[in-house]
């Protein structure tokens, strides 16, 4: 067992406990390779933000648990290093056994999700209060889900959402004892959230439905799962250099700040980071067809997506200068 306090990370108590207080929310970045990694890492201690480094089932399967863990380990000794350190959390993103999330816990992730959200409503409850009950035992923070958000990824696929019903939320963080909750309330995975006709507008989030949350939970941290933006400039580029991306849309950025300033603590962005990279690739290997170095391809995208996270912290979750 290596407990996560060993290699330096935190669970996700204090974390939203200062969000909460402070009235912005703590962006969590998925990564899947070094890459990605060394931009999460280099754009939130550049602009000082607390960070959840986010690691998928899907994730695991591609790069090795081993090898992914010793990545997050790395890493870490840079936070200790650094002139400034940030808090960071080690996270299971969707988690979808109790058994996965006990492996992640015993090799030193500091927060899990188990996500029950496709579970019937009893049967989230005890799944999601049996991961609760062992990761307590060793100060292990974890975020359960109610209500169901559409869109696929690897190891996350819903065809249709359907929104978290308010009236459930105080019998199940009750009855489970979890840390955080994702809500549903109409964003969804990946980069096409909704189907608009050219020139309309997406609709709005269902801040409704998050206020009847907090009024019923007070205080009590939600997480925004599906909170990519889907940015306009890069799914351009990807078309401009041959991709085919059309109609992607994500949610607007204003709607994030809306929800950065409310009871979500936690913001999910996995997309975004998806479309930075695969952007400069496909633009360096449309400008420079003779290139073959990976490093003339990966370095540019993992500097862009740097500068995204920088910005994202900044002017859309408040989270800069919060470490
Ligand atoms: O919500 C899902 C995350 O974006 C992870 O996606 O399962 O394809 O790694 P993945
Ligand atoms: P996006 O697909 O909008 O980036 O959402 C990521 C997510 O919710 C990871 O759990
Ligand atoms: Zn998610």
């Amino acid at each position: 067992m290596t407990h996560y306090r060993d290699l330096g990370l935190s669970n996700t108590r204090e974390m939203f406990r200062k969000a909460m207080a402070g009235g912005y929310a703590v962006p969590a970045y998925n990564f899947n390779n070094l890459e990605q990694l060394q931009a999460i890492l280099t754009g939130c201690l550049k602009s000082r933000s607390p960070l959840i480094l986010q690691i998928s089932k899907g994730a695991r399967a591609y790069a090795d648990q081993t090898l992914l863990r010793y990545l997050a380990e790395g890493a870490m000794k840079i936070v200790g290093a650094a002139e400034h350190p940030i808090p960071v959390a080690l996270h299971l993103d969707h988690g979808d056994s109790y058994e996965l999330c006990v492996s992640c816990i015993e090799t030193g992730f500091s927060s899990v999700m188990i996500d029950g959200s496709g579970l019937p409503y009893d049967e989230n409850v005890a799944l999601t209060s049996k991961v609760v009950e062992y990761a307590h035992k060793h100060d292990v923070t974890v975020e359960g889900e109610l209500g169901v958000l559409a869109g696929i990824e690897d190891a996350v696929s819903h065809a249709a959402s359907h929104y978290t019903d308010p009236e459930d939320v105080e019998d199940f963080v009750g009855k489970t004892g979890v840390d955080s909750l994702a809500i549903s309330i109409g964003t969804s995975h990946g980069a096409y959230k909704f189907k608009v006709k050219p020139g309309e507008s997406p609709p709005a989030l269902r801040f409704d439905i998050l206020e009847e949350v907090e009024r019923r939970i007070p205080g009590f941290p939600i997480v925004l799962h599906g909170a990519s933006s889907v940015l306009p400039q890069y799914v351009e580029m990807i078309n401009k250099y041959g991709g085919q991306l059309e109609g992607a849309i994500g949610v607007s950025e204003d709607q994030l700040r809306r929800a950065a300033k409310s009871s979500v603590c936690k913001i999910n962005i996995d997309s975004d980071g998806r479309l930075v990279v695969t952007a400069v690739i496909r633009k360096v290997f449309a400008e420079s067809p003779k290139e073959f170095d990976p490093r003339k391809y990966l370095g540019p995208a993992r500097e862009e997506l740097t500068n995204l996270i920088i910005r994202k912290n900044r002017e859309v979750l408040g989270s800069a200068d919060r470490a």
